[in-house]
């Protein structure tokens, strides 16, 4: 599950003191929540909804201008990663049905305890992720047992070390569990995963895309470069030429196909925020948001959240820094503080240790290698790994979100 991935950002519209009041203090009793505001009007929620990142929007009837179905259907359209809960006292018949008919994901009648307060948001967040995984599933043709994890590497301003960070993910994964990794170079133009891991091959992903439907093990074998790590790599095609004409909806959906294939498929993205990065990002499980702790990568990584509305407050998006501490003197907090949300994790500069490790081919975390951040790239794999386990996926999906029917009394 997500539950990894920081606290639920909630915030709250609330019309009366005392209840504002009871919401804030139930939700500080619980570390897994962060209230993020509380508004009295839906339309400073509205206002708020990207400001806040805010994960469950807690409404109150009384808070809405009109009507229940519009004003959810209007916070969806607003913020449609966002889970919606409706609170109430005295309501009327047909209310509760108009909320989740609309998209509400919950409905709490007042007045409530504040353990049913807070139980209602987790469990009803966390049905809505899983429904949103499964739909994500449920877009793999013809793959009936749990297909493999994507996960994209990412930033929008380019030389972060997503490259740096994929190659060493990629492998700190293969060695955790000996799973099954593929490590994809979706920088089509100019990727250096070859380079990096002294791969080479006359083959790359071009060679997939006329076999998009029939991609198997001996495809596989012949397409994909076997690192000594045990990742095996599709490369980026040598032919520069080419790349223009490639259709990126064909290499999204190659990777998709990858799926049944392996444990975990790293894809390492280039910044442009073109079609087969919006592609790779729309399907991934885990989004790698790769900062510096320097002006211009935050700048950069602020205008793509308001551009895409969506990266930075995913549930799937982990942050991380990279370089830290950097020599702008920019600290984490202000890196958190800025951005509106936690870093899960952060790697130091590692000054000779990876240029001597890319000069050799070898990943940071070879043996060989002199480096000193293994441990970061370890403690990276952990945390993505956290909820794409087998086992924690084999758990019988609900597709049901929770609505807690109004009692009267
Ligand atoms: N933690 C680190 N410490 C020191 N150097 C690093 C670190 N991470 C990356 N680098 C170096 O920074 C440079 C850029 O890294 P990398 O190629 O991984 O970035 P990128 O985001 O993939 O860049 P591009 O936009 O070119 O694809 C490389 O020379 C790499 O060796
Ligand atoms: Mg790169």
């Amino acid at each position: 599950m997500m539950d990894g991935i920081g606290p639920i950002r909630v915030l709250v519209l609330e019309t009366e003191p005392e209840a504002a009041n009871h919401a804030r203090d139930a939700l500080s009793g619980d570390e897994r929540m962060l209230l993020v505001g509380t508004v009295t009007d839906q339309g400073s929620l509205l206002d708020k909804l990207g400001a806040t990142y805010a994960q469950v929007a807690v409404v109150d009837l009384a808070g809405l201008r009109g009507e229940v179905g519009p004003a959810v259907r209007e916070i969806l359209s607003r913020a449609p990663e966002c889970c919606v809960i409706v609170t109430g006292a005295n309501v009327a018949p047909g209310i509760v049905s108009h909320a989740v008919t609309a998209g509400a994901r919950g409905f709490l009648l007042k007045p409530y305890q504040p353990a049913d307060f807070v139980a209602t948001i987790r469990e009803a967040y966390v049905n809505f992720q899983e429904l949103r995984r499964l739909q994500r599933i449920d877009r793999t043709p013809g793959v009936t047992t749990r297909p493999g994890a994507v996960i994209a590497v990412y930033s929008p301003k380019g030389g972060v070390g997503c490259t740096t960070i994929a190659i060493n993910l990629a492998v700190a994964l293969a060695r955790r569990a000996k799973s099954s990794v593929a490590l994809v170079d979706l920088d089509l133009q100019f990727g250096d995963v070859g380079i990096a891991l002294d791969l080479k091959s006359a083959n790359s992903i071009a060679d997939l895309l006329n076999h998009v439907d029939a991609i198997d093990a001996s495809l596989i074998d012949e397409v994909f470069v076997r690192h000594s790590s045990g990742v095996r790599a599709l490369l980026a095609p040598d032919n520069l030429a080419s790349v223009p004409a490639i259709d990126p909806d064909r290499v999204a959906r190659v990777v998709d196909q990858l799926r049944p294939h392996f444990q975990y498929i790293v894809c390492d993205l280039w910044s442009s925020l073109e079609e087969l990065t919006l592609g790779t990002l729309r399907m991934a499980d885990r989004i790698i948001l790769v900062t510096t702790p320097e002006l211009p990568a935050l700048r950069n990584l602020r205008r793509v959240m308001s551009a895409t509305g969506l990266l930075l407050q995913d549930e799937r998006t982990l942050l991380v820094a990279n370089r830290v501490p950097g020599k702008a003197g920019i600290g984490v907090n202000e890196i958190e503080r800025g951005l509106g949300r936690p870093i899960a994790a952060t790697i130091p500069s590692e000054g000779v240790g990876i240029t001597e490790a890319i000069n050799r081919g070898m990943s940071i975390l070879d043996e060989r290698a002199r480096a000193k951040s293994g441990g970061s790239y370890r403690k990276l794999a952990e945390i993505i790994a956290q909820g794409l386990e087998p086992a924690a996926l084999a758990r019988s999906p609900r597709r049901t979100a929770p609505v807690t029917e109004p009692t009267r009394g």
